[in-house]
């Protein structure tokens, strides 16, 4: 046998050992699925914690293997456009809706970039998050404002006073079932008499999603239900937050060569594109004002 063929059986030999081992790693890896998801979707047990490990690992992560860690998005137009949009909608809701304008609070406040925005509409703001190192570079980058890193959900939040503004970024959609009347109870509490509550929550316009059983904790529940329910005697008004769907625009973007760029300037006329152009079955996003 010549030397070619020698080293040729050699590969082919090394290839099936490599085809056993990856049997057996997809083996172990379909059982440790099946006994994360079995208990997961077991409704006779209790999975808080070990959900809560997988919420904070995932964002731990997040801001540094994105662009845009807090959209979960390498796409700079995207992330652009949909901060743009939201704040626009933010500073409406809080010129009609916040009476006074001393204290805010930004909880799951990510890399701050909200809280920098609601600090020049309230005299003092700040900022809470479970992700120790994000908070460790706000602090360093934006000396103005005093960012907290806690888990809201297992703090005492009657530490943190009342105020004339809250916000929260997802808290409910990595909250199960169990825990949903809890965490809005402590987010009442931080209001004061004038103060108004703003959820920011992904959603969905037809049925829900439940992501616990897909290697990552989200509950995209369905937009009413946080106005039914627990949610009911405080509900003021929700606003469809139209920019989070500018993941779903591709086909929209190839057809109208000029819309990027009109969105760019006037993110609101995405309120009009999304209606006509996007798939109501699709995730999307809402803000939910509530009083006490
Ligand atoms: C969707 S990101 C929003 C970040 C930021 N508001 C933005 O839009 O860029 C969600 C953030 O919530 C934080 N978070 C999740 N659960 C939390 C909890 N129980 N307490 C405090 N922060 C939490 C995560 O660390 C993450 O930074």
């Amino acid at each position: 046998m010549d030397k070619l063929n020698k080293e040729l059986i050699q590969v082919k030999n090394r290839l099936t050992k490599i085809e056993l081992q990856i049997d057996s790693l997809n083996t172990e890896y379909q059982f440790l699925q099946d006994k994360l998801h079995l208990y997961f979707d077991s409704p006779t047990t209790d999975t808080t914690d070990t959900e809560k490990y997988i919420i904070s690992d995932f964002w731990s992560t997040a801001y540094n293997k994105y662009l845009d860690g807090g959209y979960i998005t390498n796409d700079e137009y995207i992330s652009e456009v949909r901060f743009a949009y939201e704040i626009q909608l933010l500073n409406k809701i809080i010129d009609k809706k916040c009476n006074a304008k001393e204290k805010a609070v930004d909880i799951c406040c990510g890399n701050g970039r909200y809280t920098e925005e609601f600090d020049k509409k309230f005299d003092k703001t700040t900022g809470i998050d479970l992700s120790e190192s994000i908070i460790l570079e706000n602090n360093k980058k934006i000396k103005h404002i005093d960012f907290i890193n806690a888990d809201f959900m297992a703090m005492d939040s009657s530490q943190l006073g009342t105020f004339d503004f809250v916000f929260v970024s997802d808290i409910f959609t990595y909250t199960n079932q169990e825990n949903i009347e809890n965490t809005f109870k402590n987010l009442l509490k931080l209001l004061n008499k004038k103060g108004i509550l703003v959820l920011r929550e992904s959603t969905m316009i037809i049925g829900y999603e439940d992501y616990k059983s897909r290697n990552y904790v989200a509950y995209y529940r369905n937009a009413k239900f946080y106005e039914k329910g627990i949610f009911k005697h405080y509900f003021k008004k929700s606003y469809r937050n139209y920019a989070y769907n500018l993941y779903h625009l591709n086909k929209y973007f190839n057809v109208h060569k000029n819309a990027k760029e009109n969105i760019r300037k006037d993110p609101q006329l995405l309120n009009q594109v999304v209606k006509d152009s996007v798939d109501l079955n699709l995730r999307t996003c809402h803000f939910y004002v509530y009083k006490k």
